[in-house]
């Protein structure tokens, strides 16, 4: 199996500029220019180890899991389970019977909308998520509200200059009662960076008998996330988004909801018996894993985990904080920008967005381009978001283990770039 080079572990601080090297693509050179790779929100970078998994999956095992006694497909079975301990280690869970392989975050919470909301939820009941909302975490509640006839209800933003870009908590205390049946709630927003204390609100959700799912697709791949501590009944996150190949999405559910909830999906893999006309459901978690699944990315899933644990949760958690922290500072200096971020720097996440009055974020995105920097311009799947903060888009900056305070320098330097070829005014 491959090793990272550079990784070294338990190190006081991230050695970023050591850790770009375990990426292949973080020394592509486009134009004479070298990548500088800013959008790690929408999705992360691979080491050598992940990329290496998936070949060496095709090359020495390929074999469907669960079914043939032959040595690869054990050798298969074995590998892809012991991601799911993997996967229920990281997070902390009871069990690794609680952890679904889906294909991304947006499949995570689908299951929960369709398997868990439509089949319990009737009219006068509510949902309730915030205002944050990425559309995955919004759109499929929309769609169960239509489908029971419940009401979907919104947390807005806090109207406190000071708390700009956080949730009213007060409003949500206020507003939360029996009726409110599932709270699904992002614990950072991938528009504003904004860390959100989903812990306050899981007590008082939990306190009025709602069920609480998390979007994790921020928070997983950048800080400690243990849902044990958290008790919340959902999880939902992306291998992309945390050095491991795309495809591959995990659920984390308690044991107990999993058990009263039906299948998602119907087919092979997930039944126990099928007769012509009736058919009765494998245990947990195969009974939520229907048809073949993305074996070689889940396998390869493992070597990201493996690769952020051995830098550490809280040291990722940290180091991404002060770059986002440093991307602040050295935006502020710049006086034509308007940023959108939290003002406290403890409640943003490694994701900075900011405006340049007059010049569109796609334009901003084009030129930075230009110098082989990626940075994301556009809604960032946030439309509700972008209404209320009366914007059509924002720029954004995200960054990951890899990035440095060079590679800040360098996008600052091309934001200079497009203010002078605007000269959009103060
Ligand atoms: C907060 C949040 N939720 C959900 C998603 C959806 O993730 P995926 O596209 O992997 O399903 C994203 C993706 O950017 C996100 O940032």
């Amino acid at each position: 199996m491959y090793q990272n080079q550079n990784l070294q572990q338990n190190q006081p601080m991230l050695n970023s500029q050591q850790l770009k090297k375990d990426f292949p693509i973080l020394s592509r050179v486009i134009n004479g220019k070298k990548l500088t790779y800013l959008d790690n929100a929408s999705t992360s970078q691979k080491p050598q180890s992940v990329i290496s998994a998936i070949t060496d999956y095709y090359t020495n095992h390929n074999a469907n899991i669960h079914r043939a006694v032959y040595t690869i497909a054990q050798e298969a079975t074995l590998a892809y389970e012991s991601t799911r301990e993997a996967v229920k280690d990281f997070i902390n869970a009871r069990s690794a019977e609680e952890i679904i392989f889906t294909r991304n975050t947006t499949e995570s919470i689908n299951l929960v909308a369709y398997a868990y909301a439509a089949t319990t939820l009737k009219p006068g009941d509510s949902v309730m998520v915030s205002a944050l909302e990425h559309h995955s975490n919004l759109v499929p509640w929309q769609e169960v509200c239509r489908k029971t006839g419940a009401t979907l209800k919104v947390i807005p933003l806090s109207g406190d200059p000071e708390l700009r870009y956080t949730l009213d908590f007060e409003w949500f205390q206020k507003n939360i009662d029996a009726s409110v049946k599932i709270l699904a709630i992002t614990q950072a927003s991938n528009t504003t960076g904004t860390i959100v204390p989903v812990e306050k609100f899981i007590e008082v959700a939990r306190a009025h008998g709602a069920k609480v799912l998390i979007d994790g697709a921020q928070s997983v791949p950048h800080m400690p996330v243990d849902v044990q501590q958290l008790d919340c009944d959902f999880l939902a996150f992306s291998s992309h988004k945390m050095l491991g190949p795309t495809g591959v999405g995990a659920l984390y559910a308690k044991k107990e909801l999993l058990e009263t909830m039906p299948p998602f999906l119907f087919g092979g893999d997930m039944i126990r018996e099928v007769h012509q006309q009736e058919a009765t459901w494998n245990d947990l978690p195969w009974k939520f894993e229907a048809g073949t699944p993305n074996i070689a990315d889940v396998i390869a899933f493992q070597e990201a985990i493996k690769y952020l644990r051995a830098i550490g949760m809280q040291e990722i958690a940290e180091h991404d904080q002060e770059l986002a922290h440093y991307a602040k500072q050295q935006l502020e200096a710049i006086p034509q920008i308007i940023i959108h971020a939290p003002k406290n720097a403890k409640q943003m996440t490694g994701i900075i967005s900011f405006e340049i009055p007059g010049v569109h974020p796609h334009d901003i995105a084009e030129i930075f381009n230009s110098d082989n920097i990626a940075i994301r311009g556009g809604h960032h799947c946030a439309q509700p978001l972008m209404e209320t903060l009366n914007i059509p888009a924002t720029a954004r900056m995200s960054f990951y283990i890899y990035n440095t305070q060079e590679d800040i320098d360098t996008a600052i330097e091309a934001i200079k770039k497009v203010i002078k070829i605007f000269s959009p005014k103060k």
